[in-house]
């Protein structure tokens, strides 16, 4: 199960596989469900304000007995209630009953309130307050990233976008899969080496499958089309109108 980690460019490290809590809900559920993640062999916990289940996410932690330096956290400011970001660090710190986080990530741009400087030198001093190890950001374009990094004393150590990739590529991995067997085959990939022409094959597939996709989707659209043409055209038959 060689998920190792990645080394951000603050020298920290950060495990290459996650669990997330985005689709969990509330409630035991939700703390089952991580800690089944916890327990299957998942160090890393990826988590927001807006997902709304930090608490629920924290008590699987300490549930866990696993020391604190043995998990990996990440949690975004999302904006939540219209909370500033120093409130909401402080508020998400209690609900994952932890005293830091590994990783601080600003959840969009555009909870970058009056702009990106500002916010950004925030993040920077709750990182120098010992909030969290390493901040970063979430869905920035590379716009973004230009007017943070003109003002920025320390750099964004990670920008979370949306992944369904693999690690070959150097991508870090979130699943948020329900599924003790799914969460196990996530884990048990990290055995699989793939070389160069093995990740290029897989490249070029999903190229061709994108492409398929478009067009099974254009075949589709052209499918409805026809049927709601023929639909009206009958219906039109029907009432004697005609069709010029
Ligand atoms: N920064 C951001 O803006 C951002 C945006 C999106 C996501 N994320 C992070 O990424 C995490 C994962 O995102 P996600 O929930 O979209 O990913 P996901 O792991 O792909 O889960 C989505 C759905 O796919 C199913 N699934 C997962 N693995 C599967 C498999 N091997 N076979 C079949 N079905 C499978 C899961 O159902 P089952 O439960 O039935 O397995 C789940 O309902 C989130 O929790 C969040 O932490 C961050």
């Amino acid at each position: 199960m060689p998920w190792d980690v990645i080394k951000l460019n603050d020298g920290n490290v950060i495990p290459k596989i996650a669990f997330g809590t985005w689709t969990l809900g509330n409630g035991q559920q939700a703390t089952d469900n991580v800690d089944q993640a916890i327990d299957v062999g998942f160090t890393h916990i990826d988590t927001a304000q807006s997902y709304r289940n930090e608490a629920e996410a924290g008590v699987a932690i300490h549930e866990s007995g696993l020391a604190r330096e043995d998990l990996f956290i990440t949690t975004k400011y999302s904006g939540l209630n219209g909370l500033d970001v120093e409130t909401s660090i402080q508020n998400s710190l209690q609900n994952l009953g932890v005293k830091y986080v590994d990783l601080y990530l600003v959840h969009h741009p555009r909870l970058a309130v009056p702009d990106i400087p500002t916010l950004w030198a925030k993040m920077e001093k709750i990182k120098q307050d010992g909030f969290a190890k390493s901040i970063g950001v979430s869905n920035f374009e590379i716009e973004d990233l230009q007017v943070l990094l003109a003002s920025a004393k320390i750099k964004p150590a990670a920008n979370q976008v949306l992944l369904a990739w693999a690690s070959a590529k150097g991508a870090i991995v979130v699943t948020s899969s329900t599924k003790k067997e799914r969460l196990e085959g996530y884990l048990d990939a990290g055995d699989i080496k793939l070389t160069p022409e093995d990740v290029s094959a897989i490249d070029s597939a999903g190229v061709a499958g994108a492409r398929c996709m478009v067009v099974r989707s254009t075949l589709k659209r052209l499918v409805v089309v026809a049927l709601v043409g023929a639909a009206v055209l009958g219906t039109c038959g029907y009432f004697g109108i005609d069709v010029l």
